[in-house]
């Protein structure tokens, strides 16, 4: 039986006047693939024209630097060609999973990110045609089907268009052929942005992808399709019409610098690094936008907070932020799991806040839409300019991270975190529910928000040094909390997981003696969270639970507070807020560090965690 081996992943196609660039045709694939490696790297590949001509593919399983010599990018020199870097979401990686995947003829090559559907009775079809196959991916049907409009009398253009028109699924997709020097794309659902140089032109899953080249971008939208040259972009929206590029053509203002390592040792150091900058820039840039979202929820109903992973964590604290001080009844729930919850009892008094960094995650994607079906208005969080929840959602919140490059997500994280608490501030203004003292205290606390991000960063090299052993020897670890604590709690475990591979479990602290406790015997090390007095006093008398069954107690709290609770093995300090939201980004810090240190610790490299794609673009 035939298997589709769909892919999460990252693509690139660059078309360039000889000399326009710097470098190379093979160099530059190979620095573009590089800062696209975030999006997966089971395999990688590439195709490009050579000079008589002929379509050319190289392609191995590995990391990229694992097969820079095997694919020779440094001989590849040309005017147009493909990239690719997958994560395989079903089966192993393998040479012949790996894309481009080429035609029977060998002279059109397609990369493409997301799941086509209808692969197999495409393939059947194809198959009866005479089409040979060599993958079992879903995207190899992709070139047999130009093919085979070409066989029919079809212009290349044409012949791709037609294929498209008959793929049911997401596809980000971008193929070339023999003899030409146009790059061919089409999106629907996975991302796709086109960059604009001057004698080359780029076409890619993302941004930071050729941000060293250039950063006029213009975001493709779902259903457009067209091609670009070294000098020109065609854009066709769904129905056919010509969009014109200039008028969506837009700067953008992330440094190419943002997107190298800069002398630290992983991108996950740096984020965590910089984050007092990240803050700083984005609670700057907090202002009409999230105006106009207060004003919409001041008069909800209720939120519901749709989100996955890390931003699901920032949508706990921002779901308590807003039902303790706005009063607006408000849940997170898990993005993956909206579809059971949301229902008919959705309507336009309520709001749905979809909270995504990349603004591309499928399943925050989905439930936007599912909300906006049943009524509700929805307001996206991202730190992706016109990525697609922002451009599906009513209205769109920025944070002003930066690209983030590290799988893990850092500044993103807590970036999140100050401008859902800005929100919930002005909601509650807005309502009359916080007064102007309130109010001033919040914005008095992201004010000081990016310096005691900084002091964090101290708080932190304090945890390392006195916990590092015990979480490298640790193969399990518990990360209790309350109320806000409890978000805080869950991402510091996340990242731990995710990055040095201890099992983290993350409980609410109250919770831990309804069976986890059955776990901790002598040395266990249990990490607890706490944002303010009121956490702080009830997570006081599970700290003694778990010491006195021989746990190895580490506490996180604000400076004073903890003074309280010295019974801990470890008190960790951080500088005190007054809002318990803001509260979250000094204490998660250190907490980060910890994980990215015990990654290294462990030999792992933290940016590249196993089985992880930065990005899900697929159910
Ligand atoms: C976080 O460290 C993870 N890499 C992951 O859980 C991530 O937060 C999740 O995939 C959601 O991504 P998004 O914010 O881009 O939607």
């Amino acid at each position: 039986m035939v298997r589709g081996l769909s892919a999460v992943c990252g693509i690139i196609g660059v078309a360039v006047e000889r000399g326009a660039l710097p470098e190379k045709l093979g160099d530059v694939l190979y620095g573009c693939l590089k800062r696209l490696e975030y999006r997966g790297y089971d395999s990688v590949g590439i195709a490009f024209i050579d000079d008589l001509g002929r379509l050319v593919v190289r392609k191995s399983v590995g990391k990229i630097d694992e097969v820079r010599e095997k694919i020779g990018f440094s001989e590849i020199d040309g005017v147009v060609g493909l990239g690719h870097t997958r994560w395989a979401t079903h089966g192993r990686p393998s040479d012949e999973n790996a894309h481009p995947h080429t035609d029977c003829s060998g002279t059109i090559a397609v990369v493409h990110n997301g799941i086509i559907e209808n692969f197999s009775e495409l393939r059947k079809w194809l198959e009866n045609l005479g089409h040979r196959f060599r993958s079992e991916t879903d995207t190899e049907v992709i070139p047999h089907l130009i093919e085979e409009f070409i066989r029919r009398g079809m212009s290349i253009y044409s012949a791709f268009k037609r294929a498209v028109s008959l793929l049911r699924g997401t596809y980000a997709i971008a193929a070339i052929y023999a003899g030409g020097r146009r790059i061919l794309f089409a999106r629907n659902t996975s991302p796709l942005v086109i960059g604009l140089g001057k004698g080359y032109n780029f076409i890619a899953s993302d941004i930071p992808a050729f941000l060293r080249y250039t950063n006029r971008v213009v975001v493709v939208h779902d259903g457009e399709l067209g091609y670009v040259t070294s000098s020109s972009v065609r854009l066709e929206a769904a129905d056919g019409k010509v969009v014109s590029v200039e008028t969506r053509a837009r700067v953008v203002e992330w440094s190419p610098e943002a997107v190298e390592k800069g002398g630290y040792r992983h991108f996950m150091e740096k984020e965590i690094l910089e984050q007092p900058q990240a803050l700083a820039q984005t609670i700057a840039g907090l202002g009409e936008e999230v105006r106009r979202a207060a004003e919409l929820i001041a008069r909800a109903e209720r939120v519901i907070f749709v989100a996955a992973g890390s931003s699901y964590h920032a949508s706990i604290i921002g779901a308590l932020a807003l039902t303790r001080l706005a009063k607006v009844p408000s849940v997170p729930l898990v993005s993956s799991e909206a579809r059971w919850w949301l229902g008919r009892w959705l309507s336009d008094r309520d709001v749905v806040i979809a909270v995504s960094q990349s603004g591309e995650t499928i399943d925050t994607l989905i439930a936007v839409r599912i909300a906006k079906d049943l009524g509700a208005k929805v307001v996206a969080l991202s730190n992706v300019l016109g990525s697609a929840i922002p451009r599906e959602s009513h209205l769109a919140i920025y944070t002003r991270a930066g690209p983030e490059i590290g799988v893990a997500a850092t500044k993103t994280f807590t970036t999140q975190v100050a401008a859902l608490s800005y929100l919930a501030a002005t909601v509650a203004k807005l309502r009359g529910e916080a007064s102007r003292s309130e109010y001033e205290a919040v914005v008095e606390d992201l004010r000081r928000c990016p310096i005691s991000a900084s002091l964090a960063i101290e708080s932190g090299r304090s945890l390392v040094s006195k916990a590092l052993d015990v979480f490298v020897r640790s193969r399990s670890a518990f990360y209790l909390g309350r109320g806000f604590g409890l978000g805080v709690a869950k991402e510091g475990a996340l990242k731990m997981k995710e990055v040095a591979y201890v099992h983290a479990e993350a409980y609410p602290a109250g919770e831990s003696k309804h069976g986890p406790i059955a776990l901790v015997e002598p040395g266990f090390p249990t990490l607890f969270c706490a944002c303010s007095s009121e956490e702080l006093e009830m997570v006081a008398s599970n700290v003694e639970e778990m010491k006195s069954r021989g746990a190895v107690t580490i506490l996180v709290a604000p400076r004073k507070l903890a003074e309280r609770v010295r019974s801990a093995d470890h008190v960790i300090e951080v500088p005190k807020h007054l809002s318990p939201a803001v509260q979250a980004i000094p204490l998660v810090i250190p907490l980060q560090m910890l994980a990215y240190e015990t990654a290294v610790a462990r030999g792992y490299d933290p940016d590249k965690p196993r089985n992880l794609a930065k990005t899900v673009t697929v159910i």
